[in-house]
């Protein structure tokens, strides 16, 4: 296995992270997935403009342009031999004696690696099971850093309750899944938390969102509650592994079941269509 170290594609066991790397000892750093369809990222461009956003929303600089990211990412999809899968580029602020103060000069490291993954047809086809549940995590869920454990907290909680996926809410306002978006439909209008400082503005949200407005649906990007949630006509949760995966049931600390419906089934071939 190849992967990304700074700016060289070299074998696995030629990369060494420092103990003192920021990343490690404070989760300072920012990261993006990305998916291959066929040897091909999809949407890289919209994924490293993120990236770029992230690291200036934490006074991170790039040790070397997007383009050169961007060139680096394909090399390394192309040294991996993937044809489905995914590739996973981060960036922490690099190695110094440890200390919370941070240094905006700091010279930045890149790494990454990528893997073969088959889109989860499952999935896509009869839908998950989630868990809702409170969401605990900073109030910067806007940028895509490393720290997320109140993601990975939720995951694990709604792993224990037999779910797939967890949904988070603030005090009864539904904000996204502990690594999607989430959406609901409700008389035939689309909604979704709007992309502020509470969720992570999806890329594959983005592409839902534009999909929606080409086929004339009604799009409300407003908070909605746990109790709209439950009284949904449909519901579901879209991520770049995931694409569009429906959600057929919610528990925890609210409890429904849904139809996999019209609007779900529409969005997510017409996302289907713009992959490919
Ligand atoms: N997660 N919200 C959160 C908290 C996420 O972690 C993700 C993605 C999304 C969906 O964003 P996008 O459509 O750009 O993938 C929303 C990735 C896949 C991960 O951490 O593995």
């Amino acid at each position: 296995q190849y992967v990304l170290y700074g700016d060289k594609i070299v074998e696995r066991e030629h990369a060494s992270i420092d103990l003192e790397d920021r990343g490690y000892n404070f989760g300072d750093g920012i990261y993006e997935v990305v998916y291959i369809y066929g040897g091909k990222p999809f949407s890289m461009e919209e994924h490293f403009k993120r990236f770029a956003d992230s690291a200036a929303k934490l006074e991170m600089k790039l040790p070397y342009t997007l383009e050169t990211v961007n060139d680096l990412t394909v090399k390394l999809i192309e040294a991996n031999k993937i044809h489905n899968g995914i590739v996973y580029i981060q960036m922490t602020r690099g190695a110094s004696p440890r200390n919370h103060l941070y240094d905006r000069d700091s010279a930045c490291l890149i790494t990454g690696f990528a893997r073969k993954m088959d889109p989860p047809v499952q999935a896509q086809e009869n839908g998950i099971k989630t868990y809702l549940t409170e969401d605990i995590r900073w109030l910067r869920c806007d940028i895509k850093t490393l720290n997320l454990l109140g993601n990975t907290m939720a995951k694990r909680k709604a792993a224990d309750h037999g779910c797939h996926e967890a949904l988070q809410h603030r005090e009864g306002t539904c904000t996204e899944g502990s690594s999607s978006n989430l959406f609901i439909i409700k008389k035939g209008t689309l909604y979704t938390h709007p992309a502020t400082n509470l969720i992570l503005n999806g890329i594959t949200r983005q592409h839902i969102l534009k999909i929606a407005n080409e086929q004339g649906i009604d799009i409300a990007e407003e908070a909605f509650s746990t109790r709209d949630l439950i009284h949904a006509d449909e519901v579901f949760l879209s991520s770049t592994t995931m694409e569009i995966a429906p959600v057929i049931a919610v528990t925890g600390d609210e409890e429904g079941e849904f139809p996999i419906g019209p609007v779900t089934r529409l969005l997510q071939k017409k996302l289907k269509e713009k992959i490919k």
